[in-house]
């Protein structure tokens, strides 16, 4: 299959590709970020599955992107503006590169050439973003993520609401992880918050790729059950 990676610079963008390279049934990757996507170093697989399209416009794709998107079976979504980064910037730039980039990209994978078989497009937002205002939880409120999370919860519900109108021509699922813990990275403690290993919830999202969503949203718990049961296969 060809997987597209949105983000594959990123923190989790890296562990995609590194265990992408060395999935049988990941035949082509195309690592699709604002700057060139590298092998990770230790990467075992065969780096020559992967493909660096870096993108100047991720509200409008230029042509040359479009077509290295073709034929595409499926995209793990994973740039966001993260809660460590959103005093950095203006409002209005978290929103469009959360939601913005995050719509035009499951449109623009929708509508270039493909095969037969419904497009899966996965999207990674986060454990405690509420769909409805009533899911709104303390440690928001305490943290000032709480306009960052309604933004993430009501995108969630657009991206599933996109597939619902397709027709049956796209599939989409959202990924729902509390902190990733990955070498070197000290978690803080946040009530109600769980953790899931970065090779772990990699596993996980390449297995919903390949093999299907098994529902239309992953929280942390099936991701940890589904990730192990893949790496414990392979
Ligand atoms: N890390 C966690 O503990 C955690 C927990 C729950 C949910 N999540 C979610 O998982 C997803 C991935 O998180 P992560 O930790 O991998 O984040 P990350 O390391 O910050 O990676 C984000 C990716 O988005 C790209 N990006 C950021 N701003 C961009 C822009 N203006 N234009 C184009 N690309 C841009 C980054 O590119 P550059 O490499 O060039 O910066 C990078 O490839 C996010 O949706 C995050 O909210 C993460």
């Amino acid at each position: 299959m060809k997987l597209v990676i949105g983000g594959s610079t990123g923190f989790v963008g890296t562990e995609l590709v590194r265990q992408a390279l060395s999935h049988p049934a990941i035949t082509s990757i195309v690592g699709l970020g604002r700057r060139e996507t590298l092998v990770p170093p230790g990467s075992v697989g065969d780096g020559a599955k992967l493909k660096s399209v870096v993108c100047e416009n991720f509200e409008s794709y230029p042509d040359n992107v479009k077509k290295e998107l073709e034929n595409a079976d499926a995209c793990i979504w994973t740039i966001a503006v993260t809660p460590m980064k959103l005093k950095s910037l203006p409002w209005e730039e978290t929103v469009k590169i959360c939601r913005d980039y995050a719509l035009a990209a499951i449109e623009t994978l929708a509508g270039v050439p493909r095969k037969d078989g419904p497009f899966r497009f996965l999207y990674i937002s986060g454990h405690f973003a509420p769909r409805t205002r009533s899911e709104i939880v303390k440690p928001l409120n305490d943290h000032g993520l709480t306009d960052l999370a309604l933004l993430r919860g009501e995108l969630e519900t657009q991206i599933l609401a996109f597939a619902d109108q397709a027709d049956g021509a796209v599939v989409s699922c959202i990924a729902k992880p509390g902190m990733i813990a990955g070498p070197g990275r000290d978690l803080p403690v946040v009530p109600g918050l769980p953790k899931i290993e970065l090779r772990d919830i990699a596993a996980a999202l390449l297995d919903q790729v390949v093999n299907g969503f098994e529902k239309d949203t992953l929280s942390n718990d099936d991701m940890i059950r589904i990730g192990q049961s893949a790496l414990a296969k392979q």
